[in-house]
């Protein structure tokens, strides 16, 4: 280790290890030590063109930091017995390029918009992957949904055989789920994309710095304005991690009807054996691990949420260093997503989905029943809620037949469907589950006719998403990369 060259000043030397441990948020800092190089590089370019650093200097120690862009920070720089990874690699640039030049960098700034810039910038690089992942498994779902328009199923309410539907409506109905989520993630971004070096301890500085300037060298399109704001705001942060609890919270929902469906008692989906485990005991057990931790870590995601809504909620203005404690949920939680997207993209993509078993539930518990209303209503002139009344009746009688319904009708309304026309034929349609499904065209709905309308605009949307993705994405390593070269540049 350097020396701290926070601590020679105005406080007294030495302290236990653990309390210097309990402090520091080296461990975290892992995650920003890169993004803060670039920030240091962009800092002290703006500060070399402001004339705020003379240029002999400036080179001392840009020779240092382009060093550490090219060969990754030095492990010294990580001793947690530096307060965070900025006083660590300062204590670096010291001991490399001297006192004189490495003591000038920080001028105009403060370790509160040093950090808050460093998060910033990682999150955002997070957040592509994450929307990139998303991206992926709305194409996956997509995919299975095309191939099954025609695959009846039955649809539940209060998970009891409701209607029949297909299983490209069931899947199609998560990846609007997702799409949101996307669109969540986005719009997270759109905020978590502005800069606040420049704000300083919180109340800027009175050096002639250039605010725009470093923001535009790091690949923000505009600032956090107030500064006082700029260095305490993390509700991009709570957003972001609200934006993740939503999207795990889909996950988590899907796997759990993977589970359910994968269990002997359903049997509608087969997991590929990579995504399963089985038992010590019992040889043939065939467990869906994978989607089973994908709905446990959703918790931690929630609970990461709520630990950082809880640091932020009693804080007053401006920087308050509970702020440092929020951090390691993000990157958590950062991780925990990243790894679960494209496992459940992939489990899905190597699902077997057993189409003859769910055709065979589709009909069961009378799930045709409201077609058979309907058809009352349509055909025959019968108010709907009579035919509910009669039909509901029949099934209470033990079965739909011509000849329960008939009865049901005197019963109730004391008419007789006989008489009105209807048949075994017409009764035996109505049940039938490609009739109902079929006659379910309205947009979004189950109908084969509906589902490729859907998914041809999905398809649309989900390109442009990827486009916005990528173009994202290419704006900001060009940035960051052209900002390296101008450092190069500058030391050569
Ligand atoms: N390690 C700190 C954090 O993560 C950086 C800012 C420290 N600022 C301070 N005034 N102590 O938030």
């Amino acid at each position: 280790m350097h020396g701290d060259p926070l601590r020679k000043g105005r406080l007294g030397t030495g302290r236990p290890p653990a309390l210097a441990e309990f402090l520091s948020s080296m461990e975290a800092d892992r995650w920003i030590a890169e993004a803060d190089i670039l920030v240091d590089i962009a800092h002290l370019l703006m500060l070399r063109r402001q004339g705020i650093v003379g240029e002999e200097q400036a080179t001392a120690v840009l020779r240092a930091l382009v060093r550490m862009a090219e060969d990754g920070v030095p492990e010294t720089a990580f001793d947690d017995r530096y307060e965070d990874i900025h006083a660590g690699i300062e204590a670096h640039l010291i001991a490399i390029a001297g006192a004189d030049a490495g003591g000038r960098l920080h001028m105009g700034r403060s370790r509160n918009d040093e950090v808050a810039t460093c998060l910033r910038i990682r999150l955002r690089q997070e957040m592509l992957l994450h929307m990139e992942a998303v991206t992926s498994l709305r194409a996956v779902l997509l995919r299975i949904a095309g191939d099954h328009t025609g695959s009846v199923m039955p649809g539940f309410t209060h998970l009891q055989h409701a209607q029949p539907t297909t299983l490209a409506h069931h899947l199609l109905g998560y990846e609007q789920a997702f799409t949101r989520d996307f669109e969540r993630l986005r719009d997270a971004f759109a905020r978590i994309d502005r800069c606040p070096l420049g704000a300083a301890a919180f109340a800027s500085t009175g050096y002639p710095i250039d605010r725009a300037y470093a923001a535009g060298l790091l690949g923000f399109p505009a600032l956090v304005e107030n500064t006082m704001d700029a260095v305490s705001a993390r509700d991009f942060a709570l957003e972001t991690l609200s934006a993740w609890a939503i999207l795990m919270t889909t996950a988590s929902r899907l796997c759990e009807e993977l589970i359910l469906w994968s269990s002997a008692f359903v049997d509608f989906v087969r997991l590929d054996d990579a995504y399963c485990s089985t038992s010590s005991i019992m040889p043939q057990k065939k467990n869906p691990d994978t989607a089973e931790i994908l709905r446990a870590k959703t918790g931690g995601i929630s609970g990461a949420l709520v630990a950082a809504l809880t640091c932020v909620k009693g804080l007053p203005m401006s920087y308050n260093r509970d702020l440092q404690d929020l951090t390691p949920h993000l990157w958590r939680a950062a991780d925990t997503v990243g790894r679960c997207l494209p496992l459940l993209s992939g489990m899905l993509d190597t699902a077997t989905f057993m189409t003859e078993r769910m055709h065979e539930e589709a009909g069961r518990s009378n799930s045709t029943a409201t077609d058979l209303a309907d058809v009352l209503v349509r055909d025959f002139g019968l108010p709907f809620r009579t035919a509910h009344g009669i039909v509901g009746r029949a099934v209470r009688m033990g079965s739909l037949t011509l000849a329960t319904l008939d009865a049901a009708a005197r019963e109730m309304a004391g008419i007789s469907l006989v008489g009105l026309g209807v048949t075994d034929a017409v009764v035996k349609r109505a049940l039938d589950v490609t009739f109902s499904v079929t006659s379910r065209n309205q947009p979004g709905g189950p109908a084969p006719e509906a589902t490729d309308a859907f998914i041809s605009g999905h398809e649309e949307q989900l390109a442009a998403d990827s486009r916005w993705v990528k173009e994202t994405r290419g704006r900001i390593d060009t940035a960051l990369s052209d900002l390296v070269h101008t450092a190069q540049d500058v030391v050569q």
